[in-house]
Protein backbone atom coordinates (compact mmCIF):
# COMPACT_ATOMS: atom_id res chain seq x y z
CA UNK A 1 0.00 0.00 0.00
CA UNK A 2 1.12 3.83 -0.71
CA UNK A 3 -0.16 6.91 1.22
CA UNK A 4 -3.21 6.68 -1.15
CA UNK A 5 -4.23 3.68 -0.23
CA UNK A 6 -4.25 1.91 -3.15
CA UNK A 7 -1.73 -0.46 -4.20
CA UNK A 8 0.79 1.04 -6.80
CA UNK A 9 0.32 -1.70 -9.24
CA UNK A 10 -2.80 -1.36 -11.39
CA UNK A 11 -5.20 -4.13 -10.72
CA UNK A 12 -4.46 -5.39 -14.64
CA UNK A 13 -1.14 -6.33 -13.84
CA UNK A 14 -1.18 -7.23 -10.23
CA UNK A 15 -0.91 -10.58 -11.13
CA UNK A 16 1.97 -10.26 -12.97
CA UNK A 17 5.23 -9.70 -10.43
CA UNK A 18 8.75 -10.26 -11.42
CA UNK A 19 9.11 -12.76 -13.92
CA UNK A 20 10.48 -16.10 -13.17
CA UNK A 21 13.81 -15.40 -15.41
CA UNK A 22 14.71 -12.76 -13.42
CA UNK A 23 14.03 -15.02 -10.18
CA UNK A 24 16.20 -17.64 -11.56
CA UNK A 25 19.10 -15.88 -12.80
CA UNK A 26 19.33 -14.14 -9.47
CA UNK A 27 19.45 -18.03 -8.27
CA UNK A 28 21.79 -18.65 -11.13
CA UNK A 29 24.49 -15.29 -9.78
CA UNK A 30 24.03 -16.07 -6.06
CA UNK A 31 25.22 -19.80 -5.97
CA UNK A 32 27.34 -19.90 -8.88
CA UNK A 33 25.26 -22.33 -10.35
CA UNK A 34 25.17 -23.15 -14.12
CA UNK A 35 22.41 -21.21 -15.51
CA UNK A 36 20.38 -22.98 -18.16
CA UNK A 37 17.24 -20.76 -17.40
CA UNK A 38 17.17 -17.97 -18.99
CA UNK A 39 17.42 -18.58 -23.18
CA UNK A 40 19.94 -16.48 -24.00
CA UNK A 41 23.31 -17.64 -25.61
CA UNK A 42 26.64 -17.58 -23.83
CA UNK A 43 28.78 -16.56 -27.03
CA UNK A 44 27.94 -13.68 -29.20
CA UNK A 45 26.74 -13.24 -33.54
CA UNK A 46 29.05 -13.04 -35.81
CA UNK A 47 32.13 -10.80 -36.30
CA UNK A 48 31.26 -9.51 -39.18
CA UNK A 49 28.11 -8.50 -37.64
CA UNK A 50 29.77 -7.18 -34.34
CA UNK A 51 31.91 -5.20 -36.55
CA UNK A 52 29.15 -3.49 -38.91
CA UNK A 53 27.39 -1.95 -35.96
CA UNK A 54 30.85 -0.40 -34.36
CA UNK A 55 30.81 0.80 -38.10
CA UNK A 56 27.57 2.19 -38.03
CA UNK A 57 28.37 3.73 -34.49
CA UNK A 58 31.77 5.30 -35.96
CA UNK A 59 30.28 6.63 -39.16
CA UNK A 60 27.46 8.40 -37.33
CA UNK A 61 24.53 6.34 -38.64
CA UNK A 62 22.00 6.10 -36.39
CA UNK A 63 23.24 7.49 -33.70
CA UNK A 64 20.06 10.33 -33.58
CA UNK A 65 16.68 8.80 -34.01
CA UNK A 66 15.90 6.74 -36.96
CA UNK A 67 12.95 6.63 -39.29
CA UNK A 68 9.88 5.51 -37.52
CA UNK A 69 9.24 2.65 -39.21
CA UNK A 70 12.86 1.42 -39.05
CA UNK A 71 15.75 2.24 -41.46
CA UNK A 72 15.33 1.82 -45.18
CA UNK A 73 18.20 -1.00 -45.02
CA UNK A 74 16.53 -2.90 -42.42
CA UNK A 75 12.96 -3.30 -43.91
CA UNK A 76 14.75 -3.68 -47.48
CA UNK A 77 16.69 -6.45 -45.78
CA UNK A 78 13.82 -8.33 -43.72
CA UNK A 79 11.28 -8.15 -47.08
CA UNK A 80 13.92 -9.89 -49.10
CA UNK A 81 14.40 -12.35 -46.40
CA UNK A 82 10.76 -13.37 -46.07
CA UNK A 83 11.33 -13.49 -50.14
CA UNK A 84 14.61 -15.59 -49.82
CA UNK A 85 13.30 -18.19 -47.16
CA UNK A 86 9.11 -18.70 -47.84
CA UNK A 87 8.61 -16.92 -51.21
CA UNK A 88 6.51 -14.50 -49.22
CA UNK A 89 6.70 -10.79 -50.95
CA UNK A 90 6.02 -7.62 -48.58
CA UNK A 91 6.83 -4.19 -49.15
CA UNK A 92 9.52 -2.72 -47.41
CA UNK A 93 7.73 1.02 -47.07
CA UNK A 94 4.25 -0.43 -46.41
CA UNK A 95 4.15 -3.60 -44.90
CA UNK A 96 7.62 -3.99 -42.61
CA UNK A 97 8.41 -2.63 -39.53
CA UNK A 98 11.00 -2.37 -37.16
CA UNK A 99 10.67 -2.93 -33.78
CA UNK A 100 12.64 -2.71 -30.30
CA UNK A 101 12.99 -6.40 -30.30
CA UNK A 102 9.86 -9.14 -30.71
CA UNK A 103 8.69 -7.97 -27.59
CA UNK A 104 7.93 -4.83 -28.38
CA UNK A 105 6.09 -5.97 -31.65
CA UNK A 106 4.18 -8.21 -29.35
CA UNK A 107 3.32 -5.83 -26.98
CA UNK A 108 2.28 -2.78 -29.81
CA UNK A 109 0.83 -5.47 -31.97
CA UNK A 110 -1.71 -6.59 -29.13
CA UNK A 111 -2.55 -2.99 -27.72
CA UNK A 112 -2.66 -2.05 -31.58
CA UNK A 113 -5.73 -4.88 -32.26
CA UNK A 114 -7.52 -5.68 -29.11
CA UNK A 115 -10.26 -3.90 -27.97
CA UNK A 116 -10.83 -4.11 -24.01
CA UNK A 117 -13.28 -7.55 -23.82
CA UNK A 118 -11.67 -8.76 -26.83
CA UNK A 119 -10.69 -12.71 -26.35
CA UNK A 120 -7.26 -13.90 -27.56
CA UNK A 121 -6.35 -17.14 -27.52
CA UNK A 122 -2.94 -18.46 -26.66
CA UNK A 123 -1.08 -21.03 -27.10
CA UNK A 124 -0.56 -22.41 -23.36
CA UNK A 125 2.44 -22.97 -22.21
CA UNK A 126 3.20 -19.40 -23.56
CA UNK A 127 6.12 -17.15 -23.29
CA UNK A 128 5.47 -14.98 -20.18
CA UNK A 129 4.99 -11.65 -21.81
CA UNK A 130 2.10 -12.69 -24.01
CA UNK A 131 -0.37 -13.08 -20.84
CA UNK A 132 0.88 -9.52 -19.78
CA UNK A 133 0.43 -7.75 -22.92
CA UNK A 134 -3.15 -9.34 -23.22
CA UNK A 135 -3.94 -8.04 -19.69
CA UNK A 136 -2.20 -4.19 -20.61
CA UNK A 137 -4.45 -4.29 -24.24
CA UNK A 138 -7.97 -4.82 -21.59
CA UNK A 139 -8.23 -8.38 -23.10
CA UNK A 140 -9.19 -11.58 -21.97
CA UNK A 141 -7.02 -14.50 -22.38
CA UNK A 142 -8.28 -17.82 -23.63
CA UNK A 143 -5.31 -20.52 -22.73
CA UNK A 144 -5.69 -23.24 -25.30
CA UNK A 145 -3.42 -26.44 -23.67
CA UNK A 146 -0.59 -27.70 -25.86
CA UNK A 147 -1.38 -31.38 -24.44
CA UNK A 148 1.76 -33.62 -23.24
CA UNK A 149 1.50 -37.43 -25.65
CA UNK A 150 3.40 -39.60 -27.54
CA UNK A 151 4.04 -39.67 -31.66
CA UNK A 152 5.87 -43.69 -32.20
CA UNK A 153 6.67 -43.66 -28.57
CA UNK A 154 8.23 -40.83 -28.56
CA UNK A 155 6.94 -37.64 -26.26
CA UNK A 156 5.92 -34.76 -27.92
CA UNK A 157 3.60 -32.07 -27.18
CA UNK A 158 0.44 -31.65 -29.80
CA UNK A 159 -2.43 -29.54 -30.04
CA UNK A 160 -5.66 -30.56 -30.37
CA UNK A 161 -7.89 -28.66 -33.48
CA UNK A 162 -11.10 -29.11 -31.67
CA UNK A 163 -10.30 -27.79 -28.28
CA UNK A 164 -8.89 -24.56 -30.34
CA UNK A 165 -12.37 -24.51 -32.15
CA UNK A 166 -14.21 -24.97 -29.21
CA UNK A 167 -11.82 -21.79 -27.31
CA UNK A 168 -13.50 -19.39 -30.56
CA UNK A 169 -16.45 -17.07 -29.30
CA UNK A 170 -17.63 -13.88 -30.55
CA UNK A 171 -15.82 -12.26 -28.55
CA UNK A 172 -12.76 -13.76 -30.09
CA UNK A 173 -10.53 -11.49 -31.95
CA UNK A 174 -7.29 -13.21 -32.47
CA UNK A 175 -5.31 -16.61 -32.23
CA UNK A 176 -1.83 -15.16 -30.55
CA UNK A 177 0.41 -18.18 -32.20
CA UNK A 178 4.33 -19.28 -31.05
CA UNK A 179 6.12 -21.52 -33.63
CA UNK A 180 8.78 -22.97 -33.22
CA UNK A 181 7.06 -23.40 -29.79
CA UNK A 182 8.80 -21.88 -26.77
CA UNK A 183 8.59 -23.61 -24.39
CA UNK A 184 7.55 -26.91 -25.29
CA UNK A 185 9.95 -27.05 -28.63
CA UNK A 186 7.35 -28.04 -30.81
CA UNK A 187 6.83 -26.65 -34.34
CA UNK A 188 3.39 -26.94 -35.60
CA UNK A 189 2.95 -28.92 -38.80
CA UNK A 190 1.35 -27.32 -42.01
CA UNK A 191 -1.26 -29.41 -40.88
CA UNK A 192 -2.09 -28.15 -37.84
CA UNK A 193 -1.29 -24.29 -39.51
CA UNK A 194 -3.82 -25.12 -42.05
CA UNK A 195 -6.61 -26.49 -39.18
CA UNK A 196 -5.77 -22.79 -37.82
CA UNK A 197 -5.51 -20.83 -40.75
CA UNK A 198 -8.85 -22.43 -41.58
CA UNK A 199 -10.28 -21.41 -38.36
CA UNK A 200 -9.20 -18.31 -38.76
CA UNK A 201 -10.44 -17.57 -41.97
CA UNK A 202 -14.14 -19.25 -41.30
CA UNK A 203 -14.77 -17.12 -37.87
CA UNK A 204 -13.07 -13.94 -39.11
CA UNK A 205 -9.94 -13.73 -36.88
CA UNK A 206 -6.24 -12.32 -36.92
CA UNK A 207 -3.21 -13.97 -36.28
CA UNK A 208 -0.53 -12.53 -34.44
CA UNK A 209 2.19 -14.89 -34.83
CA UNK A 210 5.78 -15.03 -33.23
CA UNK A 211 8.10 -16.95 -35.55
CA UNK A 212 11.43 -15.70 -33.36
CA UNK A 213 12.38 -19.37 -33.36
CA UNK A 214 12.20 -19.87 -37.06
CA UNK A 215 15.80 -20.44 -38.33
CA UNK A 216 15.68 -23.02 -35.20
CA UNK A 217 14.22 -25.86 -36.52
CA UNK A 218 15.80 -29.21 -36.22
CA UNK A 219 13.10 -31.86 -37.33
CA UNK A 220 10.11 -30.75 -39.60
CA UNK A 221 9.98 -27.47 -41.20
CA UNK A 222 9.45 -24.02 -40.21
CA UNK A 223 5.95 -22.71 -41.97
CA UNK A 224 4.98 -19.19 -42.09
CA UNK A 225 1.14 -18.86 -41.35
CA UNK A 226 0.79 -16.11 -43.45
CA UNK A 227 1.78 -18.42 -45.93
CA UNK A 228 -1.23 -20.75 -45.79
CA UNK A 229 -4.07 -19.13 -47.83
CA UNK A 230 -6.18 -16.50 -46.72
CA UNK A 231 -3.89 -15.59 -44.02
CA UNK A 232 -1.89 -13.02 -46.21
CA UNK A 233 -4.23 -10.38 -45.41
CA UNK A 234 -5.16 -11.31 -41.47
CA UNK A 235 -1.46 -12.26 -40.34
CA UNK A 236 0.75 -10.12 -38.34
CA UNK A 237 4.21 -12.12 -38.37
CA UNK A 238 7.04 -11.06 -35.77
CA UNK A 239 10.57 -11.95 -35.72
CA UNK A 240 13.98 -10.71 -34.44
CA UNK A 241 17.49 -10.74 -34.59
CA UNK A 242 18.18 -12.11 -30.50
CA UNK A 243 17.48 -15.67 -31.39
CA UNK A 244 19.03 -15.75 -34.97
CA UNK A 245 21.83 -13.69 -34.75
CA UNK A 246 22.66 -14.64 -31.14
CA UNK A 247 22.54 -10.51 -30.10
CA UNK A 248 19.83 -10.55 -27.68
CA UNK A 249 20.72 -7.56 -26.18
CA UNK A 250 20.58 -5.37 -29.27
CA UNK A 251 16.73 -5.86 -28.93
CA UNK A 252 15.93 -5.67 -32.85
CA UNK A 253 12.63 -6.80 -33.67
CA UNK A 254 10.39 -6.78 -36.34
CA UNK A 255 6.86 -7.40 -38.17
CA UNK A 256 5.53 -8.02 -41.26
CA UNK A 257 2.12 -8.02 -42.46
CA UNK A 258 -0.72 -6.40 -44.71
CA UNK A 259 -0.33 -2.65 -44.36
CA UNK A 260 -3.45 -2.06 -42.63
CA UNK A 261 -2.35 -4.21 -39.80
CA UNK A 262 1.07 -3.24 -39.85
CA UNK A 263 -0.13 0.29 -40.02
CA UNK A 264 -1.96 -0.22 -36.65
CA UNK A 265 0.86 -1.51 -35.18
CA UNK A 266 2.97 0.94 -35.91
CA UNK A 267 0.54 3.64 -34.29
CA UNK A 268 0.81 1.93 -30.57
CA UNK A 269 4.56 1.36 -31.31
CA UNK A 270 5.43 4.74 -32.00
CA UNK A 271 4.10 5.91 -28.33
CA UNK A 272 6.08 3.03 -26.68
CA UNK A 273 9.80 3.29 -28.12
CA UNK A 274 9.25 5.60 -31.14
CA UNK A 275 12.58 4.16 -32.22
CA UNK A 276 15.50 2.15 -30.94
CA UNK A 277 18.81 0.53 -31.92
CA UNK A 278 20.04 3.08 -34.78
CA UNK A 279 23.51 1.85 -35.01
CA UNK A 280 21.94 -2.15 -34.65
CA UNK A 281 19.68 -1.56 -37.17
CA UNK A 282 22.64 -1.17 -39.90
CA UNK A 283 23.94 -4.77 -38.38
CA UNK A 284 20.91 -6.29 -38.88
CA UNK A 285 20.42 -5.39 -42.27
CA UNK A 286 23.63 -7.30 -43.02
CA UNK A 287 23.13 -9.84 -40.46
CA UNK A 288 20.15 -10.75 -42.51
CA UNK A 289 21.78 -10.94 -45.79
CA UNK A 290 24.39 -14.06 -44.40
CA UNK A 291 24.67 -16.75 -46.98
CA UNK A 292 23.20 -19.93 -46.52
CA UNK A 293 26.16 -21.82 -44.72
CA UNK A 294 25.31 -19.27 -41.57
CA UNK A 295 21.62 -20.53 -40.91
CA UNK A 296 22.75 -24.00 -41.70
CA UNK A 297 25.73 -23.67 -39.59
CA UNK A 298 23.54 -21.97 -36.69
CA UNK A 299 21.69 -24.50 -36.70
CA UNK A 300 23.30 -27.27 -37.26
CA UNK A 301 25.21 -26.37 -33.48
CA UNK A 302 22.38 -25.86 -31.76
CA UNK A 303 20.96 -29.14 -32.95
CA UNK A 304 24.42 -31.23 -31.32
CA UNK A 305 23.47 -29.12 -28.29
CA UNK A 306 19.82 -30.56 -27.99
CA UNK A 307 21.18 -34.23 -28.78
CA UNK A 308 23.65 -33.83 -26.16
CA UNK A 309 21.58 -32.34 -24.00
CA UNK A 310 18.49 -34.20 -24.34
CA UNK A 311 20.36 -37.86 -24.00
CA UNK A 312 22.10 -36.06 -20.70
CA UNK A 313 18.86 -35.63 -19.42
CA UNK A 314 18.02 -38.85 -20.38
CA UNK A 315 20.07 -40.45 -18.36
CA UNK A 316 20.24 -38.68 -15.51
CA UNK A 317 16.48 -39.94 -15.15
CA UNK A 318 13.68 -37.34 -16.79
CA UNK A 319 11.18 -37.72 -19.28
CA UNK A 320 12.72 -36.04 -21.88
CA UNK A 321 9.95 -34.17 -24.83
CA UNK A 322 12.83 -33.78 -27.44
CA UNK A 323 12.53 -30.63 -29.13
CA UNK A 324 11.71 -30.26 -32.62
CA UNK A 325 12.64 -26.53 -32.63
CA UNK A 326 13.83 -23.53 -30.07
CA UNK A 327 16.78 -23.66 -28.21
CA UNK A 328 14.52 -25.19 -25.03
CA UNK A 329 13.78 -29.25 -23.97
CA UNK A 330 10.86 -29.43 -21.75
CA UNK A 331 10.99 -32.40 -19.40
CA UNK A 332 9.22 -34.10 -16.99
CA UNK A 333 10.43 -34.72 -13.57
CA UNK A 334 7.93 -37.06 -12.29
CA UNK A 335 10.68 -40.20 -13.21
CA UNK A 336 13.30 -38.26 -10.56
CA UNK A 337 10.13 -39.07 -7.93
CA UNK A 338 9.80 -35.25 -7.88
CA UNK A 339 6.31 -33.26 -8.76
CA UNK A 340 6.66 -29.84 -7.96
CA UNK A 341 8.46 -28.06 -10.38
CA UNK A 342 8.51 -24.20 -8.90
CA UNK A 343 10.02 -26.08 -5.92
CA UNK A 344 12.17 -28.43 -7.74
CA UNK A 345 13.68 -25.74 -9.67
CA UNK A 346 13.99 -23.41 -6.39
CA UNK A 347 16.15 -26.45 -4.74
CA UNK A 348 17.91 -27.53 -7.72
CA UNK A 349 21.10 -24.84 -7.83
CA UNK A 350 21.65 -25.77 -3.80
CA UNK A 351 21.33 -29.58 -4.72
CA UNK A 352 23.48 -29.83 -8.02
CA UNK A 353 24.57 -26.32 -9.04
CA UNK A 354 22.64 -26.34 -11.98
CA UNK A 355 19.50 -23.89 -12.57
CA UNK A 356 16.13 -24.32 -14.74
CA UNK A 357 12.81 -22.62 -15.22
CA UNK A 358 9.63 -24.65 -13.75
CA UNK A 359 6.89 -25.01 -16.76
CA UNK A 360 3.95 -24.05 -14.72
CA UNK A 361 4.94 -20.43 -14.87
CA UNK A 362 3.90 -20.74 -18.70
CA UNK A 363 0.28 -21.87 -17.73
CA UNK A 364 -2.92 -20.42 -16.56
CA UNK A 365 -3.75 -23.35 -15.47
CA UNK A 366 -0.66 -24.44 -13.54
CA UNK A 367 -1.21 -27.57 -12.48
CA UNK A 368 -0.97 -28.75 -16.00
CA UNK A 369 2.31 -27.64 -15.78
CA UNK A 370 3.33 -28.64 -12.21
CA UNK A 371 5.74 -31.29 -12.85
CA UNK A 372 7.52 -30.28 -16.35
CA UNK A 373 10.44 -28.04 -16.39
CA UNK A 374 12.63 -26.64 -18.47
CA UNK A 375 16.24 -26.52 -19.63
CA UNK A 376 18.12 -24.41 -22.83
CA UNK A 377 20.63 -25.31 -24.43
CA UNK A 378 22.39 -22.20 -25.95
CA UNK A 379 25.74 -22.69 -24.08
CA UNK A 380 29.00 -23.95 -24.39
CA UNK A 381 29.68 -27.71 -25.19
CA UNK A 382 31.59 -27.55 -22.37
CA UNK A 383 29.54 -26.05 -19.78
CA UNK A 384 26.28 -28.61 -21.22
CA UNK A 385 28.31 -31.52 -20.51
CA UNK A 386 29.25 -30.23 -16.99
CA UNK A 387 26.04 -29.36 -16.06
CA UNK A 388 24.55 -32.84 -17.63
CA UNK A 389 27.53 -34.48 -14.89
CA UNK A 390 26.30 -32.15 -12.31
CA UNK A 391 22.36 -33.59 -12.31
CA UNK A 392 23.42 -37.32 -13.13
CA UNK A 393 23.73 -37.15 -9.29
CA UNK A 394 20.24 -36.65 -9.28
CA UNK A 395 19.28 -40.32 -9.44
CA UNK A 396 21.53 -41.49 -6.74
CA UNK A 397 19.12 -40.03 -4.56
CA UNK A 398 16.42 -41.99 -6.00
C1 LIG B 1 8.74 -16.97 -27.87
C2 LIG B 1 9.54 -15.75 -27.65
N1 LIG B 1 9.12 -14.59 -28.16
C3 LIG B 1 9.81 -13.45 -27.98
C4 LIG B 1 10.99 -13.43 -27.26
C5 LIG B 1 11.72 -12.13 -27.05
O1 LIG B 1 12.33 -11.70 -28.19
P1 LIG B 1 13.19 -10.35 -28.19
O2 LIG B 1 14.38 -10.57 -27.35
O3 LIG B 1 13.49 -10.11 -29.62
O4 LIG B 1 12.32 -9.28 -27.62
C6 LIG B 1 11.48 -14.62 -26.72
C7 LIG B 1 12.71 -14.62 -25.91
O5 LIG B 1 13.01 -15.55 -25.18
C8 LIG B 1 10.73 -15.80 -26.91
O6 LIG B 1 11.14 -16.97 -26.40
Amino acid sequence: MTATGRPPLNRRLAEFGTTVFAEMSALATATGAINLGQGFPDTDGPESVREAAVQALRDGRGNQYPPGPGIPELRQAIADHQRRFYDLSFDPDTEVLVTAGATEAIAAALLALVEPGDEVIALEPYYDSYAACIAMAGGTRVPVTLHPGTDGGRPVYRLDPDELRAAVTPRTRLILLNTPHNPTGTVLTREELAAIAALAVERDLLVVTDEVYEHLVFDGEHVPVASLPGMRGRTVTISSAGKTFSFTGWKVGWVTGAPELVAAVRSAKQYLTYVSAGPFQYAVAEALALPDEYYTALREDLRAKRDLLAAGLEAAGFTVYRPAGTYFVTTDIRPLGEKDGVAFCRALPERCGVVAVPNAVFYDRAEEGAHFVRFAFCKHTAKLREAIERLSGLRKHL
